[in-house]
């Protein structure tokens, strides 16, 4: 069996799809991942109704969505209306600073009660010129002790989708999410600590400049999208961050607890790569 085809199949798509636009020779050999496929959530999707709400708490939802999801996550009632504007201060703080400077800003922010639990904050990791953005939702326990985004099981499946598209980990791949502190207990992020992060991922999308974003989960997509979105219906579009694409994709976390939509999240990355592809050559529509 090729790498890719292990790939593949630790995706737990192996049988189903297999890369189109791409000759084999192009990818790269890469190390197989462990990936234990049917593990728990590692992560804040709300776990009263996995089935009803796949992406975790989103950001803002239109009425009937709100009710459905309130009624879902009634355990948690942290479903967020709506994200209040940016903290001022931390716009004002992040607009100018240099990596050195953001990074320091993130470490020692205490804008929002997400501090007060966390281990460290976790502002990001990779290649800050890289083309390829990977924009999660927020730390979990294993990236909290460590300070590196998606260490855990979820990231061990990330670093397997991007392996299947030729990607790897800090190579023209810059790893970020939405909230940099770790929510307690893992629970969804609210609409306040979202925006108290938004000023640090917009001064890491302007000091990387990526040709592609990829947003992973429906909080991450409506932090940076503002806008309500649902990943089974933005999924195969292509969004747009001040004229940088975006696209959406379901969050590997839910993927480990909804193994048959990897083959969606695989088609989604296909789709990306096009994308950056026909862009690098000019076909900026296709
Ligand atoms: N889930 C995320 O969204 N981000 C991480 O860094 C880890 C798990």
């Amino acid at each position: 069996m090729s790498v890719r085809e292990s790939i593949l199949r630790e995706m737990g798509l192996g049988p189903i799809w297999r890369l189109r636009d791409a000759p084999e020779a192009e990818l790269p050999e890469v190390e197989l991942p462990e990936v234990e496929v049917d593990a728990p959530p590692e992560h804040s999707t709300p776990k009263a109704a996995p089935s009803a709400a796949p992406d975790a708490a989103p950001r803002r939802l239109s009425s009937e969505m709100l009710s459905m999801a309130r009624e879902a996550n009634a355990a948690t009632d942290a479903t967020p209306a709506s994200v209040p504007a940016a903290s001022r201060e931390n716009t004002a703080r992040a607009g100018d600073l240099d990596w050195d400077a953001l990074t320091q800003t993130i470490q020692s922010c205490r804008d929002c009660s997400l501090c007060e639990q966390r281990t460290q904050a976790v502002p990001g990791v990779g290649d800050r010129q890289a083309d390829w953005l990977i924009v999660g939702e927020g730390p979990g326990a294993e990236e909290d002790a460590r300070g590196e985004p998606f260490v855990g099981k979820a990231g061990k499946l990330l670093d397997a989708m991007l392996s299947a598209i030729g990607l790897a980990r800090g190579e023209n791949v810059y790893l970020t999410n939405a909230v940099k502190c770790r929510p307690p207990m893992n629970r969804p992020i609210d609409a306040s600590e979202l925006a108290a992060c938004a000023p640090y991922l917009a001064r890491q999308i302007a000091l990387i400049k990526p040709r592609l974003i990829v947003v992973l989960g429906r909080p991450a997509a409506q932090a940076l999208l503002n806008t309500d979105i649902r990943i089974a219906s933005a999924r195969g579009r292509c969004f747009d961050y001040h004229g940088i694409p975006v696209v959406v994709t379901y969050h590997p976390a839910y993927l480990l607890r909804n193994p048959l939509d990897k083959a969606k999240a695989w088609e989604d990355l296909c789709f990306a790569r096009r994308q950056m592809r026909d862009r690098s050559s000019g076909n900026g529509d296709a």
